[in-house]
């Protein structure tokens, strides 16, 4: 696992218990032989990827972490991967570096309700490891699939991982931090926003100073105008996901 320099979660005791302040998992919507909204979609989506068996990960879950938050966020959070109590109650940062995305977020005047997180690996992996290429590589779908049906106008990439998978570039944390970059997920203009992963900034005071700098811009970021604005009715779009990047480039 790297350093957290690199602004990539450290293992172990950083994902500490506390109680969630979102809703439950999503639960499949009812058919009603009527095409689904993106929210009932997302819904459907998540409960289908309950039993998802494309990686070695599958194994060892206790349950899938989808994502949490409001299925029609402008904002987006992307971790890491579910850590021990991620994996034990089935939301994304439930421990202390939740708790610093919680107080960083009401520091912009907004609650996990009004934004999704969700994590690049939706199983823990054991021990808290690094995410592996090939783990990274069979979940990556998962989570354009959510970007695509949540259409969000930012999308926040905490920690190395996050980063070069949605960038589609090798480039570490520690260069690309607090640069927004115009891009295309989930078949629409969205601003990625690359931030250091809260749990490494939980560590390193100068970071946690450099995420909080960072985090205030959020606002002005999710103001800002995009070539194609959200349209609550656009069409969904089949997404061409970007390659997983090889890691270890730091
Ligand atoms: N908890 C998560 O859900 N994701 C991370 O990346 C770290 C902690």
């Amino acid at each position: 696992m790297p350093d957290a320099v690199d602004g990539t979660a450290p293992s172990g005791a950083v994902r500490l218990s506390t109680v969630p302040s979102g809703a439950a998992p999503p639960a499949a919507p009812q058919s009603t032989g009527t095409s689904l909204n993106p929210a009932d979609e997302l819904a459907a989506f998540g409960a289908s990827v309950a039993g998802c068996t494309k990686c070695a990960l599958a194994q060892g879950r206790t349950q899938v972490v989808f994502g949490i938050g409001d299925s029609n966020a402008d904002l987006m959070f992307v971790g890491e991967a579910p850590g021990f109590h991620e994996d034990k109650q089935g939301y994304p940062f439930v421990g202390q570096a939740g708790k610093l995305l919680d107080k960083l977020l009401a520091g912009i005047g907004l609650t996990r309700d009004q934004v999704y997180i969700a994590n690049v690996l939706k199983c823990r992996p054991p021990g808290n490891r690094d995410p592996h290429p090939e783990e990274i590589q069979a979940c990556e779908g998962h989570l354009f699939r959510q970007i695509e049906l949540i259409q969000p106008t930012v999308v926040a990439t905490l920690g190395n991982f996050a980063t070069k998978l949605l960038s589609g570039k090798p480039t570490g944390i520690t260069r690309v931090h607090g640069a927004e970059q115009p891009t295309t997920l989930g078949g629409r203009r969205v601003l990625l926003y690359p931030l250091y992963h809260p749990a490494a900034a939980l560590y390193t005071p100068a970071m946690l100073k450099v995420l909080e700098e960072d985090f205030r811009r959020l606002p002005e970021l999710m103001g800002s105008s995009l070539e194609e604005p959200k349209a609550a009715s656009s069409p969904l779009t089949i997404v061409t996901p970007e390659p997983a990047v090889q890691l270890g480039l730091f």
